[in-house]
């Protein structure tokens, strides 16, 4: 079980401070998020930010792509260092070359749907993934609410991987605190993505090892 912290809920002004802090509690996974203002109502940063962060960490850069197009963006992740890449299957019409073009590279493809979109528009694609990440809210935001009924679509992949040996990761992404962490674990979600559960909270080490112990 992975415990990914999502960037997106640190302080942009001490970035690098802010993900030595929580790998000094032991993340070994870092979530950065990457929205353009038109897939998703909101903004943040591009490759240049995986970039900068590359030289100081060890920790997997896990990046979410909430774009359109993306695979325009892809070439320039792969340059700046990422290491998973996920894309949104609605954002693209041949998402099976970009995951071939992503695994090309070296490296690891992944494919997110959104609370509305149903998992198995994406049965095709799951043999060749390397993670799927299921949103758990409407991207574009840290500190919204859970939904609950996406916890069928983990159930749903982690089923289809135990049937057919599949290799990817089931991700979760959006409203996970100690609480939803566990229903998320017992539903086969293997990595775990926090923003304001863990940046936000006043104890932030408090907040990292009770999400870890939900997720034991
Ligand atoms: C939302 C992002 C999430 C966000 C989660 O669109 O994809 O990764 O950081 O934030 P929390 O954990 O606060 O819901
Ligand atoms: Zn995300």
């Amino acid at each position: 079980m992975t415990l990914a912290p999502s960037i997106l809920s640190a302080d942009f002004s001490k970035l690098l401070e802010e993900v030595r802090e929580v790998e000094s509690f032991g993340a070994k996974w870092l979530h950065v998020d990457v929205m353009d203002g038109h897939f998703v109502p909101n903004m943040t940063f591009g490759p240049v930010v995986v970039e900068a962060l590359r030289p100081h960490t060890r920790s997997v850069l896990d990046c979410h792509l909430m774009v359109n197009e993306p695979e325009k963006m892809v070439p320039w992740f792969i340059k700046a260092g990422a290491d998973y890449i996920t894309f949104h299957a609605e954002a693209t019409r041949n998402p099976q070359a970009l995951i071939e073009s992503i695994k090309k590279s070296g490296k690891k493809a992944g494919i997110s749907v959104k609370p509305k979109t149903p998992v198995e528009s994406i049965a095709a694609l799951l043999p060749i993934l390397d993670l799927v990440l299921v949103m758990s809210v409407e991207p574009g935001f840290g500190g919204q609410s859970f939904m609950a009924e996406t916890l069928q679509k983990a159930k749903w992949l982690a089923s289809q991987k135990k049937q057919n040996h599949y290799s990817y990761l089931i991700e979760m992404d959006g409203g996970i605190n100690a609480f939803t962490a566990q229903a998320a674990h017992a539903s086969g979600v293997e990595v775990f993505v926090a923003g304001s559960a863990i940046f936000s909270a006043k104890d932030r080490k408090k907040a990292f090892d009770e999400l870890e112990r939900a997720i034991r």
